[in-house]
């Protein structure tokens, strides 16, 4: 009689401790994605919102997503983008003519897109190099971490693209980017990343000389919406923006978009 009353019980606590494990998950999940309490503020959209090329079938992502790609790995690059980020801005380039990046680092984007641009397609990129770092304008209330971390990433002298048969479609820009005069640029990308200092400052920085130099139609993204705690002044920047600039969260991704309007940015 105590056999069967004793097998009931521990199957009782076996499902409580298997719910306990699931919800324990689904928290730590909800601290990772924007902390408790502290959502996810802009919509969460799958990737075919940012083009209908990334609609799939019944076998997946089409041929028509194909790409020159280069993975990861297992070795930690700095600043370095997800491989599922890295196909999506890859194939971005495959439909696009003129590209920006703040932030070279590796070159790995630059490259990419350089790769798989069409015929006559170009890239141009921003960065600090070791040379231009003390050109960093620091600002008040900036995240040290990611002040740290944008002239830690500013140490390459040779990238990615570096001596080979697309290099010259890659326009290598130096100099801090609150310096940069986007004017002789203005409505001329298709596609602008935003992914030089993640420092609060520099986040509102860059986001206004992208706004002059999309094209209209174009698409702006910006790397790093990882919720507050790895990059908060991404997330704090961005979340400041969305009143303003109709911002999409890419599922799956730390990819954030914009599309300027047909007429205007
Ligand atoms: C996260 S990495 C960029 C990764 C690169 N976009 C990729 O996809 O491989 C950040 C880059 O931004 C550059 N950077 C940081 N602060 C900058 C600034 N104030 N002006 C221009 N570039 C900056 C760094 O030198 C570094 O190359």
């Amino acid at each position: 009689m105590l056999a069967p009353i004793l097998l009931a019980a521990v199957a009782v606590l076996s499902v409580l401790s298997v719910a306990l494990g699931v919800n324990v998950l689904r928290l730590q999940r909800a601290k990772r994605q924007g902390g408790l309490g502290k959502p996810w503020i802009l919509p969460r959209v799958g990737v075919e919102a940012l083009d209908p090329v990334f609609r799939m079938d019944e076998l997946g992502p089409t041929r028509a997503t194909e790409v020159r790609y280069i993975g990861r790995g297992v070795l930690p690059v700095l600043g370095g983008t997800s491989d599922y980020e890295t196909w999506i801005l890859s194939v971005l380039a495959t439909r696009a003519t003129a590209m920006f990046e703040f932030g070279t680092c590796t070159g790995k984007t630059a490259y990419l897109w350089a790769r798989n641009l069409p015929p006559g397609g170009r890239v141009v990129t921003l960065t600090l190099s070791p040379e231009s770092i003390r050109e960093y304008a620091n600002a008040s209330g900036d995240d040290r971490a990611a002040v740290a971390h944008a002239l830690e990433e500013s140490r390459f002298t040779r990238y990615l693209y570096t001596g080979t048969d697309v290099a010259d479609r890659i326009t290598q820009l130096y100099g801090d980017s609150k310096a940069f005069d986007p004017a002789p640029y203005a409505a001329q990308f298709d596609v602008i990343f935003i992914d030089g200092s993640h420092a609060y400052s520099y986040v509102h920085s860059d986001t206004e000389k992208a706004l002059r130099m999309i094209r209209p139609g174009g698409v702006i993204l910006w790397h790093d919406y990882t919720g507050p705690d790895a990059s908060p002044d991404v997330y704090r920047a961005l979340n400041e923006l969305a009143p303003r600039l109709d911002l999409r969260h890419i599922k799956g991704t730390t990819l954030v978009f914009h599309r300027a309007a047909a007429g205007h940015a």
